[in-house]
């Protein structure tokens, strides 16, 4: 569990070590998402091993560092490696890098994910503004924290992305001339990809892609005040959906070809909010 003694020991860490730098955008980045930081000016890292209580990232390609700079004039505070459900992290361990941002003044996250469409209205490669989600873990990353469920929290709960985020990503695709598609995430489990019957379900119950990441730090950032923007990127259709066997070949064929493009509507939208 994310005791509120860890969240307090993180927090001083990164202040001290970033002469208490103020984070005013918190980002996640996807798979392939890296060269965002990469643009930090005057980048500081700090790995995620030598923060006091943070997780560390098990997946491999994963940097599992925090950059902390300025992003197109705004202040960010961005994780390169996430934790995954299926990597075995209890739900509260995932939010807790998200409540380490809040103490640290975080008033806005990106979230940021690849996922695979079970619709033939979205293609692989296709950019997708997530309006609402389906946890179909049924964990919170809040579980077994002392919360006060006053109305304001339970109201966050009923709009976990803020629309005026989205609509600045929307209109900065469109000065860009990068489009994209909104929709809603569905959570699976993982670590496997879905059966053609789950991606039908996920379907069914009203998702428009399904991915294994996002819900738990989107939904742990809405509870606690965080404005919440959720970008996926489609790499693959579903299990089923094409006729096509699904390959890590063509995953990373979609993910290479369409890169640029994802960092730089990130990028800008950064500037932007
Ligand atoms: N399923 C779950 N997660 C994913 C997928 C998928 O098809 N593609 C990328 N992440």
């Amino acid at each position: 569990m994310a005791e509120t003694k860890n969240i307090y020991k993180a927090t001083k860490f990164i202040q001290e070590t970033t002469e208490n730098f103020r984070p005013e955008i918190g980002m996640i980045l996807g798979s392939g998402l890296g060269p965002v930081a990469d643009a930090i000016k005057d980048p500081m890292y700090i790995n995620y091993q030598d923060i006091p209580g943070f997780p560390v990232s098990t997946v491999e390609g994963h940097a599992g560092r925090l950059v902390l700079g300025n992003l197109n004039g705004k202040n960010v505070m961005v994780m390169q490696g996430r934790f995954h459900f299926y990597e075995g992290y209890p739900m509260p361990l995932i939010g807790f890098p998200v409540q380490v941002m809040k103490k640290l003044g975080v008033s806005k996250m990106i979230v940021t994910a690849a996922s695979g469409a079970v619709t033939t209205d979205l293609q692989p490669g296709d950019l997708m503004v997530i309006t609402d989600h389906i946890n179909l873990t049924f964990r919170h990353p809040l579980m077994g924290q002392k919360l006060s469920i006053s109305d304001e929290l339970s109201s966050q709960t009923s709009k976990v992305y803020d629309p005026d985020l989205s609509n600045i990503a929307l209109e900065t695709g469109r000065k860009l001339g990068i489009e994209i598609k909104s929709g809603v995430y569905v959570m699976a489990t993982g670590p496997s990809f879905e059966t053609r019957a789950e991606v039908r379900m996920a379907r069914l119950v009203g998702g428009d892609v399904v991915g294994m990441s996002t819900v738990p730090e989107a939904t742990a950032a809405a509870l606690m005040g965080i404005k919440v923007l959720g970008m996926t990127y489609v790499s693959n259709s579903g299990t089923g959906i094409s006729q096509k066997q699904l390959s890590h070949h063509d995953v990373l064929d979609t993910m290479s070809r369409i890169q640029q493009r994802v960092v730089s509507l990130i990028s800008e939208t950064v500037g932007n909010l």
